[in-house]
């Protein structure tokens, strides 16, 4: 398995490859919209490609949905929500959705490779978390369905109608399982686009969707890019939007929908802080900042992507971390050893080689893990910033990328200030072994979900979303399913 380089120390191990196969997956050349149970063409006939980012090379020709197209989807919603979908039981519903996630799950390795290669995640991710989980929110939601009065005891349900939902390249499956499966549970029809690098695997379920004898137009997938989306947005007949994506384009669709009758969840950015107090398991809390901040490439919402070190442990702390992050394997996303794939497109790896120089020039100091990077390709070795202040451009604007700045601070009430002192309130993370600490600590943190001795945990059953500039609303759990109901 490993052999080890003769003239270095300890950390130079070479893993023989363990490459992930890709014959049993069938991609086709060029894809069409899903509108109305069918693939169609887009009416400009216009397309365009969707390429792995680990090497550059194109994986298909997808179609450039514009505003006729999103009317046509939105009109083939709205025929499916009125003549079929909200007459069905809910226990018929359920059954639909159950099949869904049955069949994602006969699929699953072929869509953990697809997702590999669309988005440049690594194998082991997309494999064992990525997939799985999108598969339990299908089935988590489905024992919902027929269960509604239950979830919402004594009020009267009622379903919205038709849900525009528009997903970034991060966590494509899962985005889109996050917002199809309660939108479906709850009685609704769907319109998605998803991003425009990463457009393969919610095509791959539209493939699924008809396995399933979904009922044409349930769900409808309309591929594009930004304009795409906000056809979706701005189009009368939709009554819902669920976003994913930038808090600039959170702040656009915020503007575009006042006024309207239109329901909205928005799950924006996050600059979410981890914090280590001195009594924390040190060893588990560097693998905990490992996973914060380098899984997916940070390309994570919720990334723990500041540090807090409690300064009598600090100089421990970060002398671990420089040697765990030259340990990280950064290379092909489909080989099994590989711990950071690619950065999923040429224009995030030009956002964060700016912040990274901007660090610098700001005066702080910068430390890169030793890992080879492949020549080819779009890739960013693991990099941590210390000597940095709570004013700084890289501790204050969410880089998306595997980024680290650090900071220490003396007391419990300092590290508050600071870890607030943001924009967003999406995520945290507190290791420490006293259970009053970490209890004082988040119920203090502002940030949707905070993590005690552990980070980057999901789970169906449990609700996400942030405060402030990290958008509102609530996906996963009851709070998802609520987001997609009216009561009365
Ligand atoms: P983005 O917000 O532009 O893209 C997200 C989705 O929104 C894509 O499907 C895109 O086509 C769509 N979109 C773009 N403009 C739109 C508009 N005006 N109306 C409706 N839909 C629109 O994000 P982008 O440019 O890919 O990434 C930029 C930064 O955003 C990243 O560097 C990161 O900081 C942040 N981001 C945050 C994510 C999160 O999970 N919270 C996910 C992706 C990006
Ligand atoms: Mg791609």
């Amino acid at each position: 398995m490993a052999k080890k380089n003769s003239t270095a120390n300890k950390l130079d191990w070479e893993y023989a490859p363990s490459l992930e196969g890709t014959d049993h997956i069938q991609l086709k050349e060029k894809y069409d919209l899903y509108i109305g149970g069918k693939f169609v063409k887009p009416s400009s006939g216009k397309y365009f490609a969707t390429t792995n980012p680990a090497t550059g090379e194109k994986l298909a020709d997808v179609a450039y949905g514009d505003e006729s197209d999103v009317d046509k989807a939105v009109k083939a919603a709205r025929k499916a929500y009125t003549e079929v979908w909200s007459k069905l039981s809910g226990k018929e519903r359920g059954k639909y959705i159950y099949r869904i996630a049955r069949i994602m799950q006969e699929r699953a390795r072929e869509l953990a490779v697809i997702e590999t290669l669309d988005a440049g995640k690594v194998i082991r991710e997309s494999r064992d978390v990525d997939v799985p989980l999108a598969c339990n929110h299908f089935f988590y939601y489905a024992g919902w369905a027929d269960k509604l009065e239950y979830a919402f005891p004594n009020r009267k349900i009622e379903s919205l109608g038709v849900a525009g939902q528009i997903i970034p390249w991060n966590f494509p499956i899962l985005m889109a399982a996050w917002k199809i499966a309660p939108a479906l549970a709850a009685g609704n029809t769907v319109v998605l686009k998803p991003a425009e690098t990463t457009p393969l695997t919610a095509l791959k379920l539209a493939e699924i969707f008809h396995d399933a004898g979904l009922p044409p137009g349930v769900v409808n997938i309309v591929t594009g890019y930004g304009d795409t989306g906000a056809a979706i947005v701005n189009h009368a007949d939709v009554d819902k939007i669920a976003f994913t994506g930038s808090t600039g384009v959170g702040k656009i669709i915020q503007k575009a929908i006042a006024g309207t009758n239109k329901k909205a969840t928005l799950e924006l950015g996050g600059k979410s802080a981890n914090i280590i107090m001195d009594d924390a398991p040190i060893d588990q809390a560097v693998e905990g900042i490992i996973n914060g901040i380098f899984f997916n490439q940070g390309h994570v919402c919720c990334a723990g992507s500041r540090l807090f070190v409690q300064e009598n442990v600090a100089d421990e702390v970060i002398k671990k971390l420089k040697r765990r992050m030259d340990t990280l394997i950064v290379g092909n996303p489909l080989d099994k050893n590989t711990d950071v794939g690619a950065i999923n497109s040429k224009e995030q790896l030009a956002t964060i080689q700016k912040y990274i120089k901007l660090g610098i020039s700001e005066g702080a100091t910068m430390h890169q893990s030793r890992a080879k990077i492949p020549a080819n390709g779009y890739y960013c070795a693991p990099t941590i910033f210390t000597d940095v202040a709570q004013s700084s451009t890289i501790v204050q604007e969410e880089i998306f990328g595997p980024v680290l700045t650090i900071q220490t601070f003396r007391t419990v009430d300092e590290v508050i200030q600071k870890a607030n002192n943001t924009p967003f309130g999406l995520a945290a993370g507190v290791w420490s072994d006293k259970g009053s600490r970490v209890f004082n600590l988040t119920s203090k943190l502002k940030a949707g979900v905070v993590w005690a001795n552990t980070y980057n945990k999901f789970d169906p059953t449990s609700p996400f979303g942030g405060y402030k500039e990290s958008g509102y609303g609530r996906e996963g759990g009851l709070h998802g399913l609520g987001a997609y109901v009216k009561l009365k």
